[in-house]
């Protein structure tokens, strides 16, 4: 049994936010499995290095969301945010350095109650103001904790390789955010790029 189950109590029925706490709960998860797999160092690190990349990521795509909504108390939710983003990036520092110093075991169960809890409560509480903004909304599903529907499969975020002049990087990288994040400005960067 996974240490924290996906369903209707975490999912908003915000697909790109569903994406994004489904692929968190998923790497919790993984690490837990490592731990209690007894897998070794290199391979618990590198669930420590997917958590801290994908932390990161989603927290930059949800205030990026928030941001562009009138969920009123975004300077509170960004703090929290990097909070737990300093947290994760010491915890991946010591595991590297000094894996002894780790109390892993009370680190998932950590991580566990702070993701559960910060969905729970804390995103949960921009849920309305994002409804009318976020990309992809749709009404909550009874059975949301089934495996993502195939309509989605246009949707899933996946990772390409491209080449660009090195001075466009920046501008391909502002892009390929509003891309992710979906909604009208990602519509409207489509139908201007395929003119
Ligand atoms: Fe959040
Ligand atoms: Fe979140």
């Amino acid at each position: 049994m996974p240490l924290i189950e996906w369903g209707p109590k975490l999912a908003f029925g915000i697909r790109v936010i569903d994406h994004d706490h489904r692929m968190l709960v998923d790497i919790v998860n993984a690490f837990h499995d490592a731990l209690r797999g007894g897998e070794s160092h290199r391979v618990i690190g590198s669930t420590l290095d997917a958590l801290q990349r994908y932390v990161r990521e989603h927290f930059r795509r949800e205030e990026r969301l928030l941001a562009n909504s009138p969920f009123p108390y975004l300077a509170d939710h960004i703090a929290r945010h990097h909070e737990l983003e300093r947290m994760v990036a010491d915890l991946n520092t010591r595991w590297a350095e000094d894996p002894d110093s780790v109390d892993a075991r009370g680190m998932h169960q950590f991580l566990k109650d702070w993701l559960v809890n910060h969905i729970q409560q804390c995103d949960a509480a921009y849920v309305a103001y994002l409804k009318d903004n976020a990309p992809g909304e749709r009404p909550a599903r009874p059975d949301n904790d089934a495996e993502p529907d195939s309509g989605t499969e246009n949707d899933t975020p996946v990772s390409v390789v491209v080449r660009v002049p090195r001075g466009r990087v920046p501008t391909l990288r502002s892009a390929a955010d509003v891309l992710a994040d979906g909604g009208r400005r990602a519509d409207q960067l489509e139908k201007l790029v395929s003119a």
